[in-house]
């Protein structure tokens, strides 16, 4: 890769950023396609964010920028103009840079989770999923699942009026979906997901009761370091049939670059 005064910037903020895997999926996307581009790793303190937000409006050879962790509820409040979907689930996970300084964000969590599924030949028409966590990834996920057919979503989160907000959120769009708060029980389900960040560190406990698994069921994961999570490890045990992380954000990958017009200005 080799910097010039042309090269266009993109960025991915987070905090803490070390554990990304964006810089190496976008890099290696930016050496495919011969773009003059680079993906560079920023950690910002969400007391920080909205004055960073600020400064990336003048920088003037930013393309744009993947916001993840802990930031991508409050990005989608900090952008000058979000695209429907982001409107809806309330988050944004990528944002352009217009030419004129604007910020305009968009989510594809939830759309990188189900294309991620289908890449694994896991159908979800009529699936009963259990959804663990009501943050920012969790938000998308529910709107994209139920937007890909599945039967019934029970939501559960350590803090339930979150998974309560999430479901008065979706009814109205669903009204005909079995749509409810969950336990940390999976008994019952044919697919589980975990999308809290627990099992992002070695002393996380389960997300859920996962000695409950039995082998017809999949469980998804969305942590991608580390790549087999504590709650899959079980899960393989169990002989269930396991999703790992990465396949969500490399289902992305195409689609970010595009939306943030990258090697296109
Ligand atoms: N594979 C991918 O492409 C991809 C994409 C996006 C995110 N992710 C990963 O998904 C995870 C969640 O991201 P996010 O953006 O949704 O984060 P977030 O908005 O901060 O939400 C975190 C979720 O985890 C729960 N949680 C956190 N600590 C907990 C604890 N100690 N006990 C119980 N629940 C706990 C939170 O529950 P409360 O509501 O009670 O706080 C919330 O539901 C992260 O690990 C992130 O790296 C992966």
């Amino acid at each position: 890769m080799d910097i010039t005064g042309q090269t266009r910037i993109c960025a991915i903020v987070a905090d803490p950023v070390q554990q990304v895997k964006a810089p190496q999926l976008i890099n290696a996307w930016v050496d495919k396609k011969c773009v003059n581009a680079v993906l560079v790793p920023m950690q910002v303190a969400p007391a920080e964010l909205a004055s960073w937000a600020q400064a990336m409006r003048g920088l003037k050879n930013l393309d744009g920028f993947i916001a993840t962790v802990p930031h991508k509820i409050a990005m989608c409040d900090l952008c000058d103009e979000v695209s429907p979907a982001a409107a809806l689930v309330g988050a944004v996970n990528i944002v352009r840079r217009d030419p004129d300084g604007r910020l305009i964000g968009h989510i594809l969590d939830g759309e990188g989770f189900v294309a991620g599924l289908r890449r694994s030949n896991i159908a979800l028409e009529g699936k009963r999923v259990m959804l663990c966590g009501a943050g920012g990834a969790a938000n998308a996920i529910a709107f994209a699942l139920m937007a890909a057919g599945v039967a019934a979503l029970a939501i559960y989160n350590r803090t339930t009026a979150k998974a309560q907000e999430l479901i008065d959120r979706l009814k109205p769009i669903y009204p005909s979906g079995e749509l409810t708060l969950a336990t940390d029980s999976p008994v019952g389900f044919d697919l589980i997901v975990n999308a809290t960040s627990l099992g992002m560190s070695e002393t996380d406990p389960l997300p859920f009761r996962a000695y409950q698994l039995v082998a017809t069921q999949i469980v998804a994961e969305i942590i991608m370091k580390p790549a087999l999570t504590p709650v899959l490890a079980v899960a393989q045990e169990k002989g269930c049939t396991v999703q790992f992380g990465l396949p969500m954000l490399e289902c992305q990958i195409d689609l970010m670059a595009d939306f943030m017009r990258l090697g296109q200005r």
